[in-house]
């Protein structure tokens, strides 16, 4: 959005029925609008001929409401080049007060502004490691090109360059093997798994969970009316047995095989095919989140469960958040060849479909070997950031701490055996001192046991980085007295 088009008639309904004069409405609009936040000091603000056209109003009603905001020094006229909110206004970020209006605690611009992400935080990849300036070429170019066509509504199921991409690096990197028509973008695994619960599963159906497991994957589940049974994980992954005891006619089990999140463990081929014998003779899906089976550290990746899936059971998920980037919201969802039509019908019944020029640029990066490329960078840093942070953490804490190291994935397990404090006060004191650590027993139902903290590793610049962060973590734990 231009900063013009923040000032326009959005924020300037004008009311007739009041007996406040129009002009007085605008001035009294744009008033608030600047101490609020919501525009700030040097922001280009409509012309008053475009703002009157905008709001039906003569332009002299608006120019009066201008000139009384030029005299009280909230804009500054500047000529040909027409008139902004004025420079010399101190930056005015909303006065801390309690909100009054649910609309008012639902947007607050000065929490709105971006910010990285805290340190230690779980889930993100290497931001300062994406080739920004590759992408940003990528980016215009598409832009360049822009026909008529590529302007109108998108394919809901998702660009035919995207799902053909998806379908080509499937089959070659992670095994599946699948045509394009199988493949259904959609903005991330939220939306994945929205997608699936409103094609496959009706309320009450009862589904398994992995315990400890990724919580939105309950709440999507759980807000679409769905029953989820909590599944426990032990070494081998989600144990069968105890979900078939729960609830052997469950419609589907979700299941992160190749890299429990957030246990890290992978599942055994005996789990695999006892999961798929399962839902074969239940006739259950399986979704198999396979959220970041990429990043292995030692030998290659692992083939995905669909690899195994000899009755067509499994919808395979994959997301871009975290071998490209989060705020890309692009996913995926490959499935049987027998549900194409239904989701076909689904994505059409939910959705425009996702930012066809994004979808377009992702294909690009794909098709032309950068995303491959970027994939085995990424490998080989993860693997020294991951091993930075744990010499880090053993030297900082010395026996105090086990750390957990995993064969893949984008985060550690720290366990603090020898505290009294539980996990989440541990988690709660490192959040305290901004370090984003998570608490791996929040992630389990009442029945789970384990403690620890999950940190994440990939976006740590350096050994001394690393050194910082834990000397910071290591004060933070401490107990205040
Ligand atoms: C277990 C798991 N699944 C899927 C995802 C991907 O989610 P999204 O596509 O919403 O970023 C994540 C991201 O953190 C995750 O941890």
């Amino acid at each position: 959005m231009t900063q013009e088009k923040k000032s326009s008639a959005a924020l300037l309904k004008i009311d007739r029925a009041t007996s406040t004069p129009l002009h007085r409405q605008i001035y009294e609009r744009f008033r608030t609008a600047i101490e609020q936040g919501l525009l700030h000091p040097g922001d280009r603000v409509a012309s008053a001929r475009s703002l009157a056209s905008e709001l039906g109003v003569a332009r002299g009603t608006v120019e009066a409401a201008y000139n009384q905001l030029a005299g009280e020094g909230y804009f500054s006229p500047q000529g040909q080049a027409g008139t902004v909110v004025s420079p010399s206004l101190p930056s005015l970020r909303p006065v801390r007060r309690a909100p009054r209006q649910a609309e008012e605690r639902a947007f607050d611009p000065a929490l709105a502004e971006a910010a990285p992400p805290p340190p230690l935080q779980l889930g993100i990849p290497a931001l300062d490691a994406f080739p920004r300036k590759l992408w940003a070429r990528l980016v215009s170019r598409r832009a360049r090109t822009t026909i008529a066509a590529d302007m109108f509504y998108g394919d809901p199921s998702g660009h035919p360059s995207l799902r053909t991409a998806i379908a080509a690096y499937l089959r070659v990197s992670r095994g599946v093997a699948c045509n394009p028509s199988q493949v259904f973008v959609t903005g991330g695994y939220r939306a994945s798994l929205a997608l699936i619960s409103h094609t496959l599963l009706g309320r009450d159906d009862r589904l398994w969970v992995e315990d400890p497991g990724y919580p939105p994957t309950q709440e999507v589940l759980r807000s679409a009316g769905q029953r989820v049974v909590p599944v426990p994980v032990d070494a081998e992954g989600m144990v069968v047995a105890r979900g078939v005891r729960k609830a052997a006619n469950a419609r589907m089990a979700v299941v992160t095989p190749s890299h429990q999140a957030p246990l890290g463990v992978s599942m055994s081929l005996a789990r695999r095919l006892q999961l798929l014998d399962w839902a074969s003779r239940a006739k259950a899906w399986i979704v198999e989140d396979d959220y970041d089976g990429e990043y292995r550290y030692a030998g290659p990746p692992l083939p995905a469960l669909k690899n195994l899936d000899r009755h067509d059971r499994v919808l395979y998920v994959g997301s871009f958040s975290k071998v490209l980037y989060p705020g890309l919201a692009l996913g995926y969802v490959v499935v049987p060849d027998s549900l194409r039509d239904a989701f076909g019908e689904a994505a059409r019944t939910w959705s425009n479909g996702c930012p066809q020029i994004t979808q377009a640029v992702v294909a690009d990066f794909i098709r032309e070997g950068h995303f491959s490329r970027h994939l085995k960078k990424m490998r080989l840093l993860y693997a020294r950031r991951r091993r930075m942070l744990a010499v880090a953490l053993l030297k900082a804490f010395a026996e105090d701490v086990r750390i957990d190291l995993q064969g893949g994935g984008m985060h550690l397990i720290a366990r603090f055996d020898r505290r009294r404090e539980s996990d989440e006060e541990l988690a709660r004191r490192a959040q305290l001192a901004g370090l984003n650590c998570q608490p791996l027993s929040a992630r389990g139902t009442a029945g789970f046991r384990d403690e620890g903290l999950l940190i994440g590793f990939t976006n740590i610049g350096s050994a001394l980085h690393a050194q910082q962060l834990a000397t910071q973590l290591k004060a933070a734990l401490r107990p205040k007295p």
